[in-house]
């Protein structure tokens, strides 16, 4: 190394990686086309009509910033959700998000708790401001709430995520289990409780906001990624006590919200009906690739995201021909990444079409591993 290093120690110890690859670098890399895009939870529904409606009639607006304050977003977020504007913290998705918080509470060694396994890009965050991760397996295909409680306690640690419903298993906990977790941990843990999946979960299984909206130690993120169909726009919130959205203040990129994306999102919100169908769809979808797994002789899990996990019955490396296999007929789907989940692939609901590639694939697939 050189006298002079320009980068610091820490920056220059990480990899340099993107956590996840995309189907585009897939295309440009193995010489493929995606036909099916049902690998990264978006959702092929897309966005409501009236929301596409409402970025056209304001497309001659890009030349503006938005709002830096995104006060009407906040405003009807609020109105949305029943909580104050000042509840409310606004980012580019919830991976900004994460960023973020990770940046507000985290100093060099140390220990952050999350699931081993669990959404990677928080990681990649905690990695990047130095912080040292902390894992606890999955119990049953599901997140171990007594396990990163004791993980919490043992390390106390200034950080604990959870996703829930959870990626990459598509697993939930009951809002009341939910609840407890947050308020047995120690006032000096802060929940990232991620709940980028609310809006597909079953009843019961998200807790009301009234029941953690008091609670300092807890941010919850949500997004209009998943079931408004706004992934490319990147639009995410925070839900939290006003004492800690104000920390968003501090550090958060004020002119990040893309115009259209602020305008796609209150347009959105608008369309509750449309929401309503299209979580009717990710059902309906999900249904379909459950049967389509169980034809095939594989186990589709439970799930109340808009993806369906499906246990391949053997290691990593099946599961990863699996996915290759899928894409050399233009179905890209992902898996997790760390044993033992990485037995099983990862597929997102999708438009019939979709399903329908999917379905002629797979058998091709197995039988010819
Ligand atoms: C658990 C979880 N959190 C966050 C995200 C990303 O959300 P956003 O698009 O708002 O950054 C995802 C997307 O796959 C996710 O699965």
């Amino acid at each position: 190394m050189s006298a002079f290093q320009r980068f610091t120690p820490l920056i220059s110890a990480l990899p340099s990686t993107v956590p996840f690859v995309g189907p585009e670098a897939i295309e440009r890399n193995r010489g493929l086309k995606v036909k099916a895009r049902i690998g990264a939870n978006e959702s092929g529904f897309g966005p409501a009509p009236s929301v596409l409606q409402a970025i056209r009639d304001n497309a001659g607006e890009v030349w503006c910033y938005a709002d830096p304050e995104n006060f009407q977003l906040k405003q009807a977020l609020a109105r949305h959700l029943g909580v104050a504007a000042a509840n409310i913290a606004v980012g580019e998705g919830i991976d900004d998000l994460l960023g973020l918080i990770v940046r507000m509470v985290i100093e060099p060694g140390m220990p952050v708790v999350t699931s081993l396994g669990g959404y990677p890009t928080f990681n990649f965050h905690v990695t990047g401001f130095g912080g040292r991760l902390v894992t606890v397996p999955y119990v049953d295909d599901r997140e171990d709430l007594d396990g990163l409680l004791d993980a919490v306690r043992r390390e106390n640690a200034p950080i604990v995520y959870f996703a829930n419903p959870d990626n990459p298993m598509g697993s939930w906990w009951d809002a009341d289990s939910i609840v407890s977790f947050a308020r047995a941990l120690p006032e000096t843990t802060l929940l990232i409780l991620d709940e980028a999946y609310s809006e597909t979960a079953p009843e019961g299984s998200v807790p009301e906001i009234d029941a953690l909206i008091d609670c300092p130690n807890v941010i919850r993120t949500r997004t209009f990624s998943k079931a408004y169909g706004l992934a490319g726009a990147r639009i995410g919130y925070t839900i939290s006590t006003p004492e800690t959205a104000i920390y968003f203040d501090k550090i958060r990129n004020h002119f990040g919200m893309p115009r259209l994306s602020v305008i796609a999102a209150l347009a959105a919100l608008e369309d509750q009906a449309y929401l309503g169908q299209t979580i009717a769809a990710i059902k309906t979808s999900r249904d379909r690739i459950a049967a389509i797994a169980e034809t095939n002789g594989l186990k589709p899990l439970a799930s109340a995201t808009n993806f369906v996990t499906i246990d391949c019955g053997r290691d990593g490396a099946y599961a990863k021909s699996v996915v290759d296999g899928l894409m050399e007929h233009g179905v890209f789907i992902r898996m997790p990444g760390v044993a033992p989940l990485n037995r099983c692939v990862r597929i997102s609901a999708g438009v019939p079409a979709a399903m329908d590639l999917l379905e002629a694939s797979l058998p091709d697939v197995l039988k010819a591993l």
